[in-house]
């Protein structure tokens, strides 16, 4: 990233000098659609970012510029700010959110620069949002509380995207720390850090595809799950969440679930018992059993969960008999997008070149294959 390239872009756009921030991709290692049933997740961020030069404005106006976008948009903080269902309602999402906040939120310019691939699963709306958000309050002079940060973010998306998103990417993005991955528990947002074996790397395959449904289906599976906790609740009545739901109990009370709730349930329910038993064996270095989790992962996103694809199956089936894989699965939210795979590193080079040849044979799409560390969470980069 040449960050005086922005700064001089900037100058040339608007004037002044910007101050610069950026803020992380992720990718998720295991721990799928678990979040928002309070459960737990465990994303590592990239190191892919979203750059943002921005300069304080003496009025209420808030210019917003992408360089992969073409069109620009001016607002005014003390006007209605309403969603356009363009790639800038998740940076006037974030502002207003600021503002609800009670805050008085002054003018600002804005230049945004993306690296994060776009519809690739691997959060470019969060890395946009975050790196808003960070850098409004950090220019309005603001300490930065980096889970209330992304709990804003969160809200951003809820409530003007229309996104019914859980709490992982934002919480990443903002708290991701160098060689390490996160198991966060998404009720608590309490975390431990796990470190990342030098000895295996994370590799990022791109199926390319990326369905429009996403959205929608999303959104869907939460309706699932909650109507699920509301059968449960009535025999469970502890039960606020998925997160409190045992494997034994849901096989109890199978018969009481139309069976397509219950399939959702159990990916749910399985899928939080993975994420604490791959927590152990990553702590003792054990990459192969942590691979076998991964595996089971896939399998139940696939058949349970239903939000795999064919080319994510297919990258998945490419990628395991690979040298040096200890393990594969689809990454976040589902319907295209990327899959994640852990792979010895002196193998890392060759399993790229071996499974873009295969993939394209299979499919006649090129991926995209990246090979990337834990990252860093959001930061003004001076
Ligand atoms: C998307 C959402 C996350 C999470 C994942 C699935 O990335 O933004 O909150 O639910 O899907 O694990």
């Amino acid at each position: 990233m040449d960050i005086e390239s922005l700064k001089r872009d900037f100058r040339t756009v608007y004037g002044p000098e910007p101050q610069i921030f950026r803020a992380p991709g992720r990718v998720n290692l295991i721990g799928e659609h678990t979040d928002y049933n309070e459960g737990f997740v465990m994303p590592a961020a990239i190191d892919f970012y979203t750059w943002v030069a921005i300069a304080p404005r003496s009025d209420s106006k808030v210019n917003i510029r992408s360089q992969s976008f073409e069109d620009n948009l001016s607002i005014d903080l003390d006007g209605d700010l309403r969603p356009r269902h363009a790639w800038s309602d998740y940076v006037v999402g974030v502002l207003e959110q600021i503002k609800h906040e009670g805050n008085a939120v002054s003018g600002a310019d804005i230049l945004i620069h993306g690296e994060v691939p776009i519809g690739a699963g691997l959060s470019s709306s969060a890395a946009i949002e975050v790196a808003v958000g960070y850098a409004k309050l950090a220019e309005d002079g603001r300490a930065i509380d980096r889970v209330k940060l992304a709990l804003l973010c969160q809200r951003a998306e809820n409530q003007f995207v229309g996104m019914r998103c859980g709490i992982m990417d934002q919480f990443i993005s903002c708290n991701g720390q160098r060689d390490h991955a996160l198991m966060l528990d998404c009720r608590s947002l309490q975390y431990k850090l796990l470190p990342l074996a030098s000895t295996a790397r994370m590799v990022i395959c791109n199926t390319m595809v990326k369905h429009e449904l996403a959205a929608g289906e999303y959104n869907r599976r939460r309706a699932d799950c909650e109507e699920g906790v509301r059968i449960l609740t009535k025999y469970l009545p502890q039960v606020r969440a998925l997160r409190d739901v045992v494997p034994e109990q849901l096989e109890h009370y199978r018969d009481k679930l139309p069976a397509i709730i219950y399939r959702r349930c159990r990916h749910v329910v399985t899928e939080n018992d993975r994420v604490e038993r791959a927590a152990t064996v990553l702590q003792k270095g054990d990459l192969t059993g942590f691979g076998k989790l991964m595996a089971e992962s896939h399998r139940s996103l696939r058949d349970d969960y239903e939000v795999s694809c064919r080319e994510l199956d297919i990258m998945v089936e490419i990628a395991r008999p690979q040298k040096g894989v200890y393990g594969a699965r689809m990454t976040g939210g589902g319907f295209g997008g990327c899959t994640i795979n852990i792979v010895a590193a002196e193998q890392a080079e060759s399993f790229k070149r071996h499974v873009a040849v295969a993939y394209e044979a299979a499919t006649n799409l090129q991926p995209e294959i990246y090979i990337s560390t834990a990252a860093e969470g959001a930061a003004r980069v001076s």
